[in-house]
């Protein structure tokens, strides 16, 4: 195959993993094929990834090993309509379109590709993206452990059961945006007690970078982690008991559980 990588739609997403990707020094820009609809879409993102387009999807599933849809839903049927026919049975399909299942992707593709569904982050940005992987594909083969290490030179990957996807859509598709407005309440609040706005997003950005780290790598547990910070009669656990009078736990649950059920109702009407 002339590419490894081919990516059918340029978008946030798309462009979020290739930048991801090519940081990681996992893949060159020649090795590297996206398309688009539009002449503007692969113009700008060959400007500023300088990576090789295409506005022939066709191209894509004739010429790349691994190729990765990443358009919106409801046009992953019409497109793999369109090209079905060009791919060749060495090949893999990897599709990060939200709720389009691996029994829809391997019906659509009209023959027996390696396929496997993503739900990936935009932190894939700066490499530090979450992405849950299902497939049917056995570990033995060897795009398993290739498309992991895809996902993995972008931040993080676990493989999960396919039914699980709804509770990974709420806990880190979808979650960057709760976090954001956290930084971004903190942010308000530092502005109320004085300080300057740039340096309270800073400082309220940096906070949560630090604690998420030391979550990860101290693996102890996260009520552990905040008992650390709280000391008797001190200043952390009056915020801590404010919090929870407000109810801050429960309304994270909440939106966590509606955001899920979205991605289950959004599903069924397919
Ligand atoms: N954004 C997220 O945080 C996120 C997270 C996880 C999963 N996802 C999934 O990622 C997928 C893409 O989302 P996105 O946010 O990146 O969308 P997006 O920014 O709207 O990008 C969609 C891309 O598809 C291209 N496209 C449209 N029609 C096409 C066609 N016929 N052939 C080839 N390319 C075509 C568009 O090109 P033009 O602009 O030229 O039309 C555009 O580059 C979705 O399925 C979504 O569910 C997104």
């Amino acid at each position: 195959m002339k590419y490894k990588i081919g990516f059918i739609g340029a978008g946030n997403m798309a462009k979020a993993i290739i930048k991801g990707l090519l940081n990681a020094s996992i893949v060159t820009e020649n090795e590297i094929l996206a398309s688009a609809s539009s002449q503007s879409s692969i113009d700008q993102i060959k400007a500023s990834l300088q990576i090789q387009t295409t506005l022939d999807n066709t191209q894509i599933a004739k010429e790349c090993e691994y190729v990765i849809l990443a358009v919106k839903p409801y046009m992953v049927e019409t497109i793999l309509g369109e090209i079905c026919e060009s791919f060749s049975s060495d090949q893999v399909v990897i599709s990060i379109a939200a709720g389009v299942t691996l029994d829809q992707l391997t019906n659509w593709t009209h023959q027996k590709l390696r396929i496997y569904r993503a739900m990936p982050n935009t932190p894939a940005n700066v490499n530090a993206g979450m992405t849950s992987l299902c497939t049917d594909v056995s570990k033995a083969d060897p795009s398993y452990a290739y498309v992991i290490s895809l996902f993995e030179a972008i931040g993080k990957c676990e493989v999960i059961k396919e039914s699980l996807i709804h509770a990974a859509i709420a806990i880190h598709g979808s979650s960057p945006a709760y976090v954001y407005m956290m930084i971004e309440a903190m942010g308000d609040a530092g502005v109320l007690l004085g300080l300057p706005r740039g340096q309270a997003y800073k400082m309220a950005a940096q906070s949560i970078y630090g604690a998420a780290l030391m979550a990860l790598e101290t693996g102890l547990h996260p009520g552990v982690l905040k008992d650390q910070v709280t000391s008797p009669g001190g200043t952390t656990i009056e915020a801590v008991a404010s919090l929870e009078k407000t109810g801050f736990r429960s309304d994270l649950i909440e939106a966590m559980v509606t955001c899920a059920s979205k991605s289950v109702q959004m599903s069924a009407k397919k």
